[in-house]
């Protein structure tokens, strides 16, 4: 498995890989993986003949106040993980490749991307765009895999890809979670042990709402209310949001009619994890 730092590099290789007549299929990462990203990779490397994987602490997706200097990165520990699960390629680009230093052009987005993360994180999912428009055209991909725990970047990704004429198929993979149901996140590693033990209120309180949902409530804001109650037992935990929006246009909804996405951002301590549950009434 190599890495590659180059662009020039990359697309040198990915040309071989298209003469041979070799499906390709795209990890975007911003690393430090976990058996998360594992999984996706597993995925792709099942339905195609070549994997790349990129690995890259995207700047402009991070807020002023945030965390992109303190992003934890371990390029020795990822390759090995890319290694195991079959990858073909790392791309692990400088922030001066991906962005030249006069660089004044990003892909942003009307909808899906004011409510949930978007509302306080105003200029994440431009830089999200950005730097996959950037990955799609750099790779070219015949598949690119995302995972659902950030059901809105999913989301944003796969209108996107529309809106663009991407002609590359979105993938989305289910949430891989420790066994006691916390979310894999590369974020999990700020938590102290005690605010590790508060995190899981995230999962057990929209257990709750998807319970409810399963017998049949279908008030949004009876099931949004139980959501709220049960994460404010946890004195560490402080709500960001719990909304209950349309799966497709992640508008709010008053009825569970359709299918729904539950979401929900909390900070734990200084840490501000995300989870969600998907419910087809
Ligand atoms: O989900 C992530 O890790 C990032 O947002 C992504 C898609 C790699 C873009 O930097």
């Amino acid at each position: 498995m190599q890495i590659v730092q180059s662009i020039e590099e990359l697309r040198a290789i990915l040309r071989e890989w298209r003469k041979a007549g070799l499906s390709v299929g795209l990890v975007p990462t911003m690393g430090y993986l976990h058996e998360g990203h594992k999984s996706l990779i597993v995925r792709a490397v099942s339905e195609n003949d070549r994997v790349v994987v990129s690995d890259f602490v995207n700047p402009t997706q991070f807020g002023v106040n945030e965390d992109l200097a303190s992003y934890p990165r371990d390029l020795r520990r990822d390759a090995a993980l890319c290694e195991e699960a079959g990858a073909s390629l790392v791309f692990h680009p400088e922030a001066e490749e991906m962005y030249v230093k006069d660089n004044c052009t990003f892909v942003d987005m009307d909808s899906l991307t004011k409510g949930l993360c978007g509302k306080t994180r105003p200029t994440h999912f431009r830089g999200v765009c950005t730097v996959v428009t950037k990955l799609f055209h750099i790779v070219s991909p015949d598949r690119a895999y995302f995972g659902e725990k950030d059901a809105q970047q999913l989301a944003v990704i796969r209108r996107m890809t529309r809106d663009l004429n991407f002609d590359i198929t979105i993938v989305g993979c289910p949430i891989v979670r420790e066994q006691d149901g916390l979310a894999l996140s590369s974020r999990n590693t700020y938590l102290s042990s005690e605010e590790r033990k508060a995190a899981l209120i995230l999962h057990k309180s929209l257990l709750l709402g998807e319970e409810m949902m399963k017998a049949g409530e279908r008030d949004a804001a009876t099931v949004k209310e139980a959501i709220v109650r049960n994460m404010k037992t946890e004195p560490l935990a402080r709500i960001d949001y719990v909304e209950i929006v349309d799966a497709g246009t992640l508008e709010n909804v008053t009825r569970i009619e359709s299918p729904v996405l539950t979401a929900t951002a909390v900070y734990i301590g200084s840490t501000r994890l995300i989870d969600n549950f998907s419910f087809c009434p």
